[in-house]
């Protein structure tokens, strides 16, 4: 076991945005974490993370555990003139060879260092899977890493993702919209509703939920 959560719950104000949350990765296993725009799978990512506290429930991690993050959104200023190599080496410093070797294995290391704003949107999101990639990961928490990228590009993209995680022996925790490969590839999907406290009309009838409930078997 990587991470656990238990009975995991995230309140802002009187609103619980996600509650009563089971989760847990293995080492080598993929979780795909599936739900509607705001049905709080970026929440369930940064606190599996620790980047935020919980309200309810229990999160284990195994011991120094390390892990790769490609959040939903990076703030950049685009007044700064990053390129591929500053932008990959910003969270740290890493030996020259390990730097190479990330951009490798997304296949950016041919395009040499040019400002990250002139790469193309998959470009971009490889590069943000390098950086992950650059802390040896134990656990990878993918937020939406196929975002802007075409279908083909997304295939790649997940083609390029078991690779690593059967490379590193890594688990990995996916967030996506891809009901398809959800059922398809992952390991166990675990879907969020937006909880009931909640005044949208959600609920049986979410397409997420029961694409996890037909993933298990349920439906
Ligand atoms: N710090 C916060 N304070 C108040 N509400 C928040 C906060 N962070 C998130 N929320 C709300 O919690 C809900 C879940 O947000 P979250 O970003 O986790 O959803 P999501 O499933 O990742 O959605 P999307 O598919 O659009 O990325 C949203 O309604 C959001 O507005
Ligand atoms: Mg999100």
């Amino acid at each position: 076991m990587l991470v656990k959560a238990t009975d995991m719950g995230v309140r802002r104000g009187e609103r619980w945005i996600i509650r009563h949350v089971e989760l847990s990765v293995d080492r080598g296993q993929l979780i795909y974490l599936i739900g509607a725009n705001g049905a709080g799978k970026s929440t369930c990512a940064k606190a599996i993370l620790g980047l935020l506290d919980i309200d309810e429930g229990s999160i284990d991690r195994t011991p120094a555990l390390e892990v790769g993050y490609v959040p939903q959104r990076l703030a950049l200023n685009p007044t700064l003139p990053l390129t591929v190599r500053r932008l990959i080496t910003l969270t740290g410093r890493f030996p020259g060879t390990r730097i190479e070797s990330a951009l490798a294995s997304v296949g950016l290391h041919r395009l040499g260092d040019p400002p990250v704003t002139t790469l193309s949107g998959g470009e971009f999101q490889r590069l943000l899977l390098a950086r992950a990639l650059l802390h040896r990961p134990d656990l990878l928490v993918l937020d939406e890493p196929a975002q802007g990228v075409d279908m083909a590009g997304a295939g790649v993209l997940l083609d390029l993702i078991q690779d690593i995680r059967r490379d590193l022996q890594c688990g990995v925790l996916l967030i996506s919209h891809d009901l398809q490969a959800a059922m398809s590839t992952g390991d166990d999907v675990v879907a969020l509703v937006p909880h009931e406290h909640d005044e949208r009309p959600f609920g049986l009838d979410d397409p997420y939920a029961g694409a996890a409930r037909r993933a298990a078997g349920q439906a």
